[in-house]
């Protein structure tokens, strides 16, 4: 779902571009033509989707851990943006064998990772339609990309069942959907397991049925979620319920493999996740969605350990067991990341700057430096001719885009801001920007201008240097 103001923004954008030149007639949006193939991202032009705004995802899957396949529909209710003659979805490798748009048989065609789809009867802007997509296949992890560090990701076979990890651009290659963050919607998601397995993913579990052999979870996430923070992981699990001591319902499950090491596993991420859920709740405003928790996996691929944890929403996930200065960073993306999202990829430092400035504020939590301390003693112990400052960190560009800087200088950002405005106005930015964008999305323009609003100070100088500047700050 689109939010109204980010609508608005892009209407005055798009005036704005039509006033200075005209656009090129390829590139308007046609009345009544085929959606655009993408949101127009900078580091991912096909993510996403043009001419709708989706509201609902209803995904039904089976999987077989013993064959590896997939096999499901995906339910998208949206509303029409314009009148649309035909439009896409994104999907990787999978096999569609049917596409109903409105309960009407669909033609489709696969180009890439768009899956194009003519409805039957035109869809007339401002009206809400119902496409569903019959599809399976073996998920292939993703192998070889240098985006995320390099290291396998999406989504991952594992010894009991499969892991998901799909941050920015691979939830389609499980399943069809408007892959972009600035498409936001509600999700119920329905899989169907060999009886004996588990399948925990986002928001709350509405049901468990066992019947011939097989069992079907039904769980339900009725915030805004954004297509990368949706997990469904299946295995055996080891699960504990209840509230964090601040009163936020709370899953947390790990798998039996990682017990037989960690015999406290449960408690040890049990009592971390409720202790830093309800901490950033006092530091950066009220929880944002319905639960908290963790899913720990034992995931590995081809036998190498993935050192891996995501935010998915409400539970992030965790390859192995973190410390718990981790999973104080993948709660604070609840706010930072998954609350409030990025309004394309090129402001991920929004995300994993903030979150990694969480963990300055955990240290100090237990016992340790104060965070200025802490950006000091990181700040002196990076020479100018460390290229570690040769980024900038509001654009670090696709293929780097979650390289150290964008969460290291990101947090000494926040710290260096917070030096120079004070704390009391810091954390008023903080907690406003959670409210202000709240399950929406937001872009660095808007965080500098808050900042300046809410001190009163003239930070265009203090964030040129510090986000778009790529040398060692020496004075701002
Ligand atoms: N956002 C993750 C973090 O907390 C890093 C990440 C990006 C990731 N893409 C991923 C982790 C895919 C697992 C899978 O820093
Ligand atoms: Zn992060």
């Amino acid at each position: 779902m689109l939010r109204s103001r980010v609508a608005r923004m892009l209407a005055l954008a798009v005036a704005v571009a039509c006033f200075a030149f005209p656009v090129p007639a390829a590139h308007a949006a046609p009345a009544g033509g085929p959606g655009a193939a993408g949101v127009g991202d900078p580091y991912f032009p096909l993510e996403g989707n043009g001419g709708y705004d989706v509201r609902h995802y209803d995904l039904s899957f089976s999987y077989d851990p013993a064959t590896d396949r997939l096999d499901g529909t995906m339910v998208v209710r949206a509303r029409a943006t314009q009148d649309l003659s035909r439009f896409d979805l994104d999907l990787q490798q999978l096999e569609v064998s049917a596409v109903r748009v409105n309960d009407n048989p669909a033609g489709f065609t696969r180009d890439g990772q768009e899956l194009k789809v003519t409805p039957l009867n035109r869809l007339r802007e401002g009206s809400t339609f119902n496409v569903a997509v019959d599809y399976g296949g073996v998920p292939q992890t993703i192998v070889g990309s240098p985006i995320v560090f390099g290291s396998p990701y999406g989504f991952l076979h594992t010894d009991d069942g499969a892991f998901m990890g799909d941050e920015p651009n691979v939830a389609s290659t499980w399943m069809p959907l408007s892959d972009h963050p600035s498409d936001k919607a509600s999700w119920t998601i329905r899989a169907t397991v060999p009886a004996g397995k588990g399948v925990v993913a986002n928001g709350r579990l509405v049901s468990q049925v066992t019947a011939n052999g097989k069992s079907t979870f039904v769980w339900d996430e009725p915030e805004q979620m954004a297509t990368y923070l949706v997990t469904a992981c299946i295995g055996n699990w080891v699960i504990k319920t209840g509230r964090t001591p601040g009163g936020i319902p709370e899953t947390v499950a790990v798998d039996p493999t990682i017990i037989a090491s960690r015999p406290d596993a449960v408690d040890f991420f049990y009592n971390t996740t409720a202790e830093a859920t309800d901490l950033w709740v006092k530091d950066f405003g009220p929880y944002p969605f319905d639960s908290t928790g963790a899913i720990a996996d034992n995931a590995t691929f081809n036998g190498q350990p993935l050192g891996f944890s995501l935010e998915t929403q409400t539970r992030p996930v965790y390859s192995a067991v973190r410390s718990t200065s981790t999973i104080a960073h993948e709660l604070a993306h609840m706010w930072f990341g998954d609350s409030v999202s990025v309004a394309d990829w090129h402001h991920i430092w929004l995300n994993e700057g903030f979150a990694s400035y969480a963990q300055y504020l955990w240290t100090e939590h237990l016992g340790g430096a104060s965070p200025h301390d802490q950006f000091v003693a990181e700040f002196n112990s990076r020479p100018a001719s460390d290229p570690f400052w040769n980024s900038q960190i509001a654009d670090p560009q696709r293929d780097t885009m979650f390289q150290r800087a964008v969460y290291r200088r990101g947090a000494m950002t926040l710290q260096a801001l917070r030096d120079k405005i004070g704390d009391d106005a810091f954390f008023r930015v903080l907690r406003t920007w959670t409210a202000e964008h709240f399950q929406s999305n937001a872009t660095t323009a808007q965080f500098i201008a808050l900042s300046e609003r809410i001190s009163g100070q003239e930070l265009g100088n203090f964030f040129q240097v510090w986000l778009y500047t790529p040398t060692k700050p020496t004075t701002w």
